[in-house]
């Protein structure tokens, strides 16, 4: 049975298990994205313990963003992340991590600086994001003790900063990165996706089409692959389009050929979606 527990005293009173404890970190409203990286978390640890981390990080949501209303599902996110294999999940509150109950607080914080690559893309558009989620991934590698780390690709510029912070601090954790897990019309998986209204989420499929455009078009270089990618995008006047880009493995310029990736930022109403994708850029 998962044991769901609230403050950071009981995950230090867990006996060690009979293996590597693996984590998996998420702010609730689980889906099978979340889902399949419990599994995977699962087949990591064996014997040892999975824990499921389920709190809405303050400190990653800037002025004007979605924090209040961010959807809190615990009770079926613990049905979920038991039936995928999870050990405990810990639900803490905010002064749990953060030592404060007071907000004001937060922001006298020892944080965590994601360097350059915090400050592009996601981190153009949302100043302060990736400090918040360095800051509390830390704390929670810290408080869960755990060896392994596994996180999705669909935040790529997230699961890149995490991977760089612990190998370039020395944190004795593995960090894995898993596949993306997509609805039938190609749409990757959000807990943000349940703020679309029907028609929002039938436009929305134009996001993982014009990934594919780009990722069909990579061969004939970069120009014409982005040039396909916006076509797709012109034909949905409700997803306005924050950026759409191609960068190297490393999100650093894109190669002139091989290995790349394709990332986007699109809004439709109010709800900001981001996805990514492989693409093979032709000489
Ligand atoms: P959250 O958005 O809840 O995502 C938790 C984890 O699930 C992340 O590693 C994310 O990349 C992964 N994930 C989300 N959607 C996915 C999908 N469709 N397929 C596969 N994996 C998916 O990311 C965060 O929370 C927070 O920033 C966090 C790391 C927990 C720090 O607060």
């Amino acid at each position: 049975m998962t044991q769901v527990i609230h403050q950071a005293r009981q995950l230090r009173a867990l006996g060690a298990g009979a293996g590597p404890v693996c984590v998996v970190m998420t702010m609730g409203a689980l889906h099978r994205g979340h889902a399949a990286l419990i599994e995977q978390a699962r087949g990591q640890a064996g014997a040892g313990q999975v824990i499921v981390t389920d709190f809405v990080n303050p400190t990653q949501f800037g002025a004007g963003e979605d924090y209040a209303r961010y959807p809190r599902t615990l009770e079926q996110d613990v049905v979920l992340a038991t039936a995928a294999g999870a050990d405990v999940v810990y639900a803490p509150d905010v002064a749990d991590v953060y030592g404060f109950a007071d907000p004001s607080a937060l922001n006298s914080l020892i944080t965590i600086d994601p360097g350059p690559i915090g400050s592009i893309l996601e981190g153009a558009a949302r100043p302060g994001h990736f400090a918040g989620v360095l800051t509390v991934v830390a704390k929670l590698l810290h408080l869960t003790a755990a060896d392994i780390a596994i996180f999705g690709e669909k935040d790529y510029q997230q699961l890149s900063l995490i991977t760089a912070m612990v190998n370039d601090l020395h944190f004795p954790v593995e960090v894995i990165g898993a596949p993306t897990v997509r609805e039938d019309d190609g749409l990757a998986m959000s807990s943000r996706n349940r703020y679309l209204d029907p028609a929002q989420r039938a436009a929305a499929a134009v996001i993982p089409a014009a990934l594919r455009a780009v990722q069909d078009s990579a061969g004939l270089g970069e120009h014409a692959a982005l040039e396909a990618g916006r076509a797709v995008l012109d034909s949905q006047p409700d997803v306005e389009l924050d950026y759409l880009t191609i960068t190297a493995h490393d999100l650093g310029p894109a190669p002139a050929s091989g290995a790349a990736r394709v990332l986007i930022a699109a809004r439709i109403g109010s709800t900001r979606l981001i996805d990514n994708m492989p693409v093979v850029l032709g000489a």
